[in-house]
């Protein structure tokens, strides 16, 4: 498998398991399963609700000694809720509390988009936001940095971050994220993304690689299409012997981006790690090429409420 590189040398397994949507129920026996079949990188998020549940797993694993702590990637996000200075440690050191670690491999910051302290959950109305002007995103990735600083994460970097918003963060606070965790399939390539950050030295992951088939309703339009369903990447699939799903994530790997297909399910945790083991030829990935419309399920769209200072999140 692909590894990414960090300045320092650090190097993280491109392939890793997603706990978005993961129900609570569920996901300490997936982490469980992911860590015990060779899953070094586990991607979690404050606002997943379900953080401790994750912790359970990591700390099962850890204290029956095969899979060490130092040998695994663990990745959170800090909430939209606690962007101001003060709030991004404490959020930082409830969700290292809720995973049982005492320090992150990676934090992103996980939104362009300020909340009220306040809000629990997702805003209902326009002035349960802050404005960038009332909450900058070089204040709270000032705090980002001081958490290095202690020791409580090792790496940091941002997600669903535009070009525009990557240039305004890198020039207001001098430095750069090192990596932008964002949307990323077939039908939203990415292209100039993925060229801004190679240029700039910041790692890139693959979030909803498979279309996050599973998410709330409310967040979903009726006629989306399926990557999984995709005639071009059946074919392939069947060409290599290998899945749909295995086609999509091994895309993104040989690409150079970390990819982080959320499963709970034992066969198809696995069988997501294995893709790594396959190889696209030039000619299927010419054809995938051919399949970017940029075209996205998670649109940011629930956070564009009227009267708020958020309109075109990503910027496109
Ligand atoms: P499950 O958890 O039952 O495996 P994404 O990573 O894009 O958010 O997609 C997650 C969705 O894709 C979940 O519904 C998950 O279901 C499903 N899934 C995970 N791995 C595969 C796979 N290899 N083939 C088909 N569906 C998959």
């Amino acid at each position: 498998m692909k590894k990414l590189k960090f300045k320092n040398g650090d190097t993280l397994d491109a392939i890793g398991l997603g706990t978005w949507k993961s129900e609570k129920g569920k996901v300490t026996e997936a982490v469980k399963i992911a860590l015990k079949n060779g899953y070094k990188h586990i991607d979690c998020a404050a606002v997943y609700g379900n953080e401790a549940e994750v912790g359970e797993g990591l700390s099962e694993v850890f204290k029956e000694g095969d899979v060490k702590r130092k040998d695994v990637w663990v990745t959170s996000k800090l909430w939209n809720n606690a962007h101001k200075k003060k709030d991004v440690i404490p959020a930082l050191k409830k969700t290292l509390k809720d995973l049982q670690l005492d320090y992150l491999d990676l934090y992103l910051i996980h939104w362009p988009v300020a909340f009220k302290p306040e809000v629990d959950g997702f805003p209902e109305s326009a002035d349960e936001y802050l404005s960038l002007e009332e909450a900058p995103l070089s204040e709270t990735w000032n705090e980002m940095v001081k958490a290095k600083e202690q020791g409580l994460v090792r790496h940091i970097g941002v997600s669903n971050f535009s070009i525009p918003k990557l240039k305004e963060l890198m020039a207001e606070t001098n430095d750069t994220p090192e990596m932008n965790q964002v949307e990323l399939h077939p039908y939203l390539q990415q292209n100039k993304l993925l060229e801004f950050c190679s240029k700039n030295g910041i790692n890139v992951t693959a979030y909803s690689p498979l279309g996050s088939g599973d998410r709330p309703d409310e967040i979903k339009a009726n006629d989306e299409p399926s990557l999984l369903e995709n005639p071009a990447i059946m074919k392939i699939a069947k060409k290599h012997g290998a899945s749909p799903g295995q086609i999509l994530i091994k895309w993104s790997e040989q690409r150079g981006t970390a990819v982080i297909p959320k499963s709970t399910n034992e066969g198809r945790i696995k069988d997501n790690l294995k893709s790594a083991g396959y190889t696209l030829d030039e000619e299927d990935m010419k054809e995938i090429a051919g399949l970017d419309y940029n075209f996205r399920y998670v649109t940011g769209k629930f956070f564009e409420l009227e009267g708020n200072s958020y309109q075109n999140i990503f910027d496109d």
